[in-house]
């Protein structure tokens, strides 16, 4: 009795350990992602070492009819190949015979799992030197911040791309022929039915004079585009159409000012001295640029 206790105390004992170096590795991990990968991986080796202990423990426990499960049979087996361990009552065999202050030696061999946990961390090493600094095919800490910063770049081209940075308030007026172009586009896709196809108003007003409802210049056209004027019939665009199609068909819209296209509706709203600028910093609503107010 004593003898299996010894022998299953040393087993609970290392296995303690390890699940106390568990926990050490829990109280290091500093960043919350590795945290969660840890405590997975922690949650899994203990129950694994909860199923080894008490299969340790069921396999020292002989039942009453002296029949040995097979499931206990095979631990047994892999124990003694894992372990190579002298039995308790063979110690004399390997008993060496020096006495240190009463701490007695036995010369076992290596246990074979050490051994092979060792040999598998020589192979790890190799694997582990050609992909981090041979042949580079897995990146280090360095090569994966870059890969991350590339990454952040590309989504931050497409950001400017579809103009998330551009607002209400920061918003100018473009004047460059290819931005140009694609704002006529979008006109002529979304707006020319309520506009008129050069801008000349039918259910929409005239987009070609100096005479605004919600106001001229690009911050308030991108805020009448942006939000619409429901009640007034204008759809609200910022669903459909992203800020830089609302800066680009704001900016198309800006330069129809003065075509005099056939068939012109007649000016509602009030008189915009900076309908055609491109400087945004005097597109602002402003009293002293409400001039003459037409009658509709
Ligand atoms: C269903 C018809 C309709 C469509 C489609 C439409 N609009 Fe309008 N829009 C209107 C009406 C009506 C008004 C007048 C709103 C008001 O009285 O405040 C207006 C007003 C505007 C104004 C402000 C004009 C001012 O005098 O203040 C702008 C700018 C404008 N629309 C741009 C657009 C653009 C750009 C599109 C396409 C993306 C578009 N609209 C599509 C009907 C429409």
């Amino acid at each position: 009795m004593n003898k299996l206790f010894s022998s299953v105390n040393k087993r609970l004992l290392s296995l303690l350990l390890v699940i106390a170096s568990t926990g050490t590795t829990f109280a290091q991990a500093q960043d919350e992602s590795d945290l969660g990968k840890v405590f997975h991986i922690g949650v899994f080796i203990f129950f694994f070492l909860v199923f080894v202990v008490l299969l340790t423990l069921i396999s020292y426990h002989n039942s009453d009819d002296g029949k040995v499960p097979t499931l206990v049979k095979a631990w047994r087996w892999i124990n003694e190949k894992m372990t190579k361990a002298t039995p308790i009552d063979q110690e004399a065999q390997v008993m060496l015979d020096h006495d240190y202050d009463g701490i007695k030696e036995l010369d076992n061999v290596l246990p074979p799992w050490w051994k092979y946990l060792f040999y598998v961390t020589i192979v790890f090493s190799v694997i582990y030197i050609l992909n981090y600094h041979i042949t580079n095919v897995w990146a280090l800490s360095e090569g994966e911040y870059k890969e991350e910063i590339k990454l952040a770049e590309i989504q931050r081209a497409e950001l400017m791309g579809s103009g998330a940075f551009i607002t209400e308030k920061n918003v100018t007026a473009l004047t460059d022929p290819a931005s140009l172009a694609l704002g006529s586009e979008i006109f002529k896709k979304n707006c020319a039915a309520c506009h008129g196809f050069k801008g000349e108003g039918l259910v929409g007003p005239n987009m070609t004079d100096e005479f605004w409802i919600n106001g001229g210049g690009i911050k308030n056209i991108f805020r009448t585009v942006t939000n619409g004027v429901p009640e007034k019939g204008m759809l609200s665009w910022k669903a459909q159409l992203n800020p830089k199609a609302i800066q680009e068909v704001g900016s198309y819209i800006l330069s129809l000012y003065g075509t005099n296209p056939p068939n012109p509706k007649a000016p509602q709203g009030t008189k915009w001295v900076d309908v055609a600028s491109a400087d945004s910093t005097k597109a602002v609503v402003d009293s002293t640029k409400k001039i003459e107010t037409v009658k509709k």
